[in-house]
């Protein structure tokens, strides 16, 4: 048994602003139930939810400030938690990263530089709980410094670093190294430097002693220069220490069988019910209640990894067709405008929520036929896992998770029942609108429809191969 140290920013259903949170919910909970002993770190925000209790746990001081660390549970498992709680650093309104408005906090390097801090005190044992790490599983950039302050510690333990997205990096002016006390040994262009910055990603993909991220495919991607964001020449350099897992997805919460949040449940044997949530779509939409026409899905953040310019232009063209489009989501303010103006001049055909809504987004996954996930890149992607659960065919662009989780329908893989989406290669409105044609011909031939929806519905992305292959790769290391 492994003792593992979790280090996140997000984790539903405490906090969730994207996939981290799904992921960083549910592996715990996945190496839990293989018997690990997995404790998971993460400040303690003012929009943090939880049904548990929470108790105090300790006091520390650190940079001369004190910080209390509470106790609660992940709901429904046994996955201990331990909350950051700095009131003068978490306890706003907003989410983990920007405020109210959307900006930035002012002080997100003091802010998770603080959370790294208090993760290498736990990591050490310097709070006094009698548990050690074996392993310390790091997330993304707000955990990056994790690995680098740690390296400079004897008898540490190792050191996991899993990007998640390599396009948000913690990048903030060198004087941030020093507000941060950030140790002379570590400031350099080898280190936690980047062009006269400070970059807390660099903390993870220069120190730890392994690093991942979350599909085989974007592993090879970031090593270039098209995805890597002048960090490929690192990760090439590190490239015997980097890997891809694939992510799961989490069933308790993301099955067509036993999902609450639906009209009507339903499975493989009783897939002709999937209608009536595409009734109820249609409904909640204020769209023609129609059982014929394709309704095309997106549920994300809007920003252009995303792809949401390439589906602004080919929207006035998939108007000319027979469909219906729902999309939820929030982010960039000027594709917001757009895709409302959009919806305003169709109604009947485009029907457009903004904002975060958990209930909606299974209702689509459940009512929709096909799920557009056009990303220019994706390192994985959650949306399309659950789709293709929900028997909601994607169309997916051939980049990073996308390409490793939807197998194109083609003669072959038809007649070998693999087909489970339509995939698409060149990052362009016409290769889309390309993709879209296929995939509308493909749904007016029930029986073929019925076999991709099949295919899609019986695929494992259940986190036990995923948790296992983590598990091997903390005895690796
Ligand atoms: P990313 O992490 O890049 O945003 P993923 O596909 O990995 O993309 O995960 C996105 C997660 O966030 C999914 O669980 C998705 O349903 C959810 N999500 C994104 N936007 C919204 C929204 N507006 N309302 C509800 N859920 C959303
Ligand atoms: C990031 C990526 C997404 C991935 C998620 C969870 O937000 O954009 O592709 O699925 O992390 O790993």
């Amino acid at each position: 048994m492994k003792k593992i140290l979790f280090v996140t920013s997000e984790a539903h259903p405490l906090i969730k602003t994207g996939g981290l949170a799904d992921v960083c919910g549910s592996l715990p909970k996945a190496l839990a139930e293989l018997s690990q002993d997995i404790k998971l770190i993460i400040p303690n925000y003012q929009a943090l939810k939880t049904s548990e209790n929470v108790r105090f746990m300790c006091a520390i001081r650190v940079d001369n400030r004190n910080i209390n660390i509470l106790e609660t549970r992940m709901p429904d498992s046994h996955v201990i938690v331990w909350l950051v709680d700095y009131p003068a650093y978490y306890n706003y309104p907003g989410n983990p990263y920007v405020d109210e408005q959307g900006d930035s906090w002012p002080n997100n390097a003091e802010r998770f530089g603080l959370f790294c801090r208090i993760a290498v005190e736990a990591a050490m044992d310097r709070i006094n709980q009698d548990w050690k790490p074996d392993v310390v599983h790091c997330n993304d950039w707000q955990s990056g410094l994790v690995p680098a302050l740690l390296s400079l510690e004897n008898d540490r333990p190792s050191t996991l670093f899993t990007i998640h997205n390599m396009a948000y990096q913690g990048l903030f002016p060198a004087t941030a190294a020093a507000k941060l006390n950030i140790p002379g040994q570590l400031w350099h262009p080898a280190g936690l430097e980047f062009h006269d910055m400070l970059s807390f990603i660099k903390g993870g993909l220069v120190y730890a002693d392994y690093i991942t991220t979350v599909s085989p495919t974007y592993a090879h991607e970031i090593q270039t220069a098209e995805f890597g964001y002048g960090l490929e020449g690192l990760l090439d350099h590190r490239k015997e220490f980097l890997g891809g897992i694939i992510n799961g997805i989490d069933l308790d919460q993301w099955d067509a069988e036993n999902d609450t949040l639906i009209a009507q449940t339903y499975s493989v044997s009783t897939l002709d019910k999937k209608e009536l949530n595409k009734a109820a779509l249609q409904v909640k939409f204020a769209l023609p209640v129609n059982d014929q026409v394709p309704i095309l899905g997106l549920i994300g953040r809007l920003v252009e990894q995303k792809g949401i310019d390439l589906i602004l232009e080919c929207l006035p063209e998939m108007m000319e067709m027979d469909m219906q489009f729902v999309l939820l989501g929030s982010g960039d303010k000027d594709f917001e405008k757009q895709l409302k103006k959009l919806a305003l001049l169709y109604p009947d055909k485009i029907a457009i929520t903004i904002g975060y809504d958990e209930a909606l987004a299974h209702l689509i996954e459940a009512g929709a036929d096909i799920f557009l996930m056009p990303s220019r890149f994706e390192p994985c992607g959650l949306n399309q896992m659950y789709s293709q659960r929900y028997g909601t065919i994607p169309i997916v662009r051939k980049t990073g998770g996308l390409a490793d989780t939807v197998t194109d329908t083609l003669p072959e893989t038809l007649a070998n029942q693999t087909a489970s989406g339509v995939v698409f290669s060149e990052a362009s409105s016409s290769a889309l609108l390309e993709a879209i044609k296929r995939t509308l011909i493909l749904y007016s031939m029930p029986d073929y429809w019925k076999k991709m929806q099949i295919n899609a519905m019986k695929k494992d992305f259940s986190w036990q191969r995923s948790a296992e292959q983590y598990l091997s790769l903390y005895e690796n290391i």
